[in-house]
């Protein structure tokens, strides 16, 4: 074990899970922990109170005459479970061959303590940096950021930059150097289906009384037609279509539909006619069910009607759909179908619009330049389907573009039981966040 990598594994034990109150105490420890690190490196650093969790900010002293560069990245953690899926203790680091399992390994604290590892070192071996850097690691992303757009707006002085870095996106394989320059955006609802006023003999009443669960299950399968399309009125106006650079530029990885199949273990792949898997999964907006319930879920039969029956709802968004219109198609076009005889409640969740820069900007050039010195290969140019919601905000807010340079594997199993990152991927990082201060210097 170098030191590098026992400090990492500190890092990792801390469960730092964002959408468990019961963890605040665990997330405010790792944000001390992120504090005394950048102070043990000469940062300037600050520990900032929200009304959620921390937020942790630290800058090298800045010199007028060169760029700032922005590192964002996010000290929270998603829930372990199903906690019985995992081969060794979800916060006990693990390493197995180049492997190391732990969650948040790869989301997101590997990768930003790769940044912040590189910055190390650069600073131990010439007392200074090419460029101003701000750190700025939040403790909410899991939960959609609710407190650090608003902490954006407070700080906009404070945080003033030229560019922002973020490694929290994906490679295409192991060893191929990829830039992300799209993410998709989100929209989260929950709706309930509430009947009968008690839960009913399902013999006694059924066929007469309208069932919530059935209910919720045509509007489930409402949402999309044959072909996969889907069937809100409204959903695909602001929709925009994916240039032929892209579609060939993704045409050109290695197979796409086989790597889908092949990562997610599934014997067919069923995605909106027309476009690749890359495509669909990348540029184009989706409606997908994150949860389904109502009536009896135990061992055996139970004759019952339930009295109620409840979906939970996602939408991808691509450019330059708006988070709260799609929303409101999608509540109209739920509640127009629930039957007289039933009732539905629909409940908006958090959002966040989709992002895309030009990767051939000056910034986008210097980061392609960084990650092929960092990994030694040509970089591909891709967009990613999973969302960061701030990014657009960091745009929005401090006027700036966003260089999403991942090292997220495809079989890092990131949200998922037994989620890993490679010592490999660490090593890279550390390398890539100093070619890439390099670069971006000039
Ligand atoms: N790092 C992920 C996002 C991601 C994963 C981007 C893979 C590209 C490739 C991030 O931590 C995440 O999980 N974001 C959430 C969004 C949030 C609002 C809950 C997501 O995408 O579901
Ligand atoms: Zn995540």
């Amino acid at each position: 074990m170098t030191p590098q990598l026992t400090e990492f594994f500190h890092f990792l034990r801390f469960p730092s899970i964002s959408t468990d109150r019961r963890h605040r105490d665990d997330v405010r420890d790792c944000a001390n922990f992120l504090i005394q690190k950048f102070t043990g490196m000469g940062l300037q650093t600050e520990l900032h109170e929200t009304p959620g969790n921390p937020v942790v900010v630290a800058k090298n002293a800045p010199k007028p005459d060169r760029p700032t560069v922005l590192i964002y990245g996010h000290y929270d953690v998603q829930p372990v479970d199903p906690v019985d899926e995992w081969d060794t203790p979800p916060f006990e680091p693990t390493l197995k061959g180049d492997k190391i399992f732990c969650r948040g390994a790869t989301d997101n604290k590997g990768q930003h303590f790769s940044h912040m590892l590189g910055v190390e070192e650069t600073l131990e071996e010439h007392g200074d940096l090419p460029v101003n850097v701000i750190f700025l690691l939040e403790g909410e992303e899991e939960i959609g950021s609710p407190n650090l757009a608003p902490f954006l707006e407070q700080h906009r002085e404070a945080l003033k930059c030229d560019i922002c870095a973020v490694s929290d996106t994906g490679m295409i394989g192991p060893g191929i150097p990829t830039m992300t320059y799209g993410l998709r955006g989100i929209a989260c609802l929950e709706f309930k289906i509430h009947g009968p006023s008690l839960d009913l003999h399902s013999g006694v009443y059924g066929g007469a009384v309208p069932n919530p669960a059935t209910i919720a299950a045509r509007l489930v399968a409402s949402l999309h037609n044959d072909s996969e399309v889907i069937q809100i009125p409204g959903f695909y106006d602001d929709v925009v279509p994916l240039e032929q650079w892209e579609r060939d530029m993704w045409a050109s990885l290695p197979d796409g539909d086989a790597a889908t199949m092949d990562e997610t273990g599934v014997a067919g792949l069923l995605g909106e006619t027309g476009f690749t898997a890359l495509e669909q999964r990348w540029g184009r907006p989706t409606a997908e069910v994150n949860g389904i319930g109502g009536g009896y879920q135990g061992e055996g039969s139970k004759t019952v009607i339930a009295r109620e029956a409840m979906s939970k709802l996602s939408f991808r968004l691509v450019p330059d759909q708006a988070p709260e219109k799609i929303l409101e198609h999608a509540r109209q076009f739920l509640t127009a179908q629930c039957p007289d005889s039933c009732r539905i409640d629909v409940e908006l969740g958090h959002f966040g619009p989709a992002y895309v820069m030009d990767p051939h900007s000056k910034y986008g050039k210097a980061a392609q330049r960084a990650l092929e010195t960092a990994f030694s290969g040509e970089p591909r140019l891709i967009r990613e389907g999973g969302s960061i919601p701030i990014i657009q905000s960091i745009k929005d807010i401090l006027g700036v573009d966003t260089l999403l340079l991942g090292l997220a594997l495809p079989d890092c199993q990131i949200h998922a039981p037994n989620e890993s990152f490679t010592v490999t991927n660490f090593e890279a990082g550390i390398r890539l966040n100093r070619a890439l201060l390099e670069e971006l210097a000039g």
